[in-house]
């Protein structure tokens, strides 16, 4: 299976001459697809995704978090994740359960690394650029000098970062799920921030795992918040790899909203806050 898997992926990566092509985050090349930048040649490659296309098939029961990254991918898993397995964890001990022993990405895996998971979960562009500048320069080959923050806004501005243009993501699962209230719930990571326990009621009865109230007064509610919180992940994974190269700390910074202020001058600021503006017109979203 892995050799017809590594046929397929160089069947793809042979197709990429034809798609528009730039130079996109951390000197590496993005390439356009279906109106969305991927890198390529690696774990969450364009070649991967391509294959998930062809060859996923989903089925009516599944569910799927969507994001963009570093706007709360490893968060909404772990929410997701504690929500939908908390019967069959209800009697061991609470230091076996998985979100304690091991990575949120691992319990709630990548589609184009194996094959699961509509949860959307979108987040201020501005902390998410500042996001990803410190995760990229975690990243990055020691080989190559660090990307400044305005090196890192112009790349991101642009679109020409994996996944993106971030904004015309959000845009189609903004008008997802005011299409389909029922399928798709469109969350950002500052509501949950604010309200973590209503929003994660909320969550858990979009995806058809209510809490009774005899749960919520013995406090199933408060428990699976602090088992998914940012201090509590980031102890858990403080030691290991995700996969090679990737350490599982680097998911875990400093989970804050607005720390944008303390890295982007006013007129970086500006020039997000104009294409936040121009983009999400007349859509009812505000970080
Ligand atoms: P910061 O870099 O601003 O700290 P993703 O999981 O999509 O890659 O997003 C990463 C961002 O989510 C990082 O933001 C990270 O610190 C934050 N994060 C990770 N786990 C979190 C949690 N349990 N609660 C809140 N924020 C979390």
């Amino acid at each position: 299976e892995k050799a017809n898997l590594a046929l397929l992926l160089d069947s793809y990566k042979e197709k990429l001459s034809q798609f528009p092509k730039e130079k996109g985050w951390m000197g590496q090349e993005v390439f356009m697809y279906q109106g969305f930048w991927y890198t390529s040649d690696n774990a969450f490659s364009i070649e991967r995704m391509m294959a998930v296309q062809e060859i996923f098939q989903a089925h009516s029961s599944d569910i799927y978090v969507i994001t963009q990254p570093k706007c709360g991918t490893t968060w909404i898993k772990a929410l997701v994740y504690a929500i939908v397995n908390r019967t069959k964890y209800k009697n061991i001990n609470p230091s076996d359960h998985p979100l304690n022993i091991s990575n949120p990405h691992k319990c709630v895996p990548f589609l184009e690394t194996e094959i699961i998971i509509k949860v959307y979960m979108c987040r201020n562009p501005k902390d998410v650029l500042v996001s990803w500048f410190h995760f990229a320069n975690q990243l990055k080959d020691k080989s190559r000098t660090s990307m400044t923050i305005g090196e890192m806004l112009d790349v991101y501005a642009k679109g020409f970062m994996p996944y993106g243009p971030y904004w015309d993501h959000v845009i189609e699962y903004y008008k997802a799920s005011s299409e389909e209230p029922t399928k798709v719930l469109f969350l950002t990571y500052e509501d949950t921030k604010i309200d973590t326990q209503s929003k994660v009621k909320r969550l858990a009865e979009f995806l058809g795992y209510p809490f009774t109230e005899e749960e919520v007064a013995k406090g199933v509610v408060e428990e699976i918040v602090t088992l998914c919180s940012f201090e509590n992940l980031k102890e858990v994974n403080k030691n290991g790899d995700f996969i090679t190269g990737v350490p599982n700390n680097t998911f875990f910074r400093e989970g804050k909203v607005g720390g944008w202020s303390n890295y982007l001058t006013k007129e970086m600021s500006q020039i997000l806050d104009d294409i936040t503006t121009e983009k999400f017109q007349g859509l009812d979203i505000s970080f």
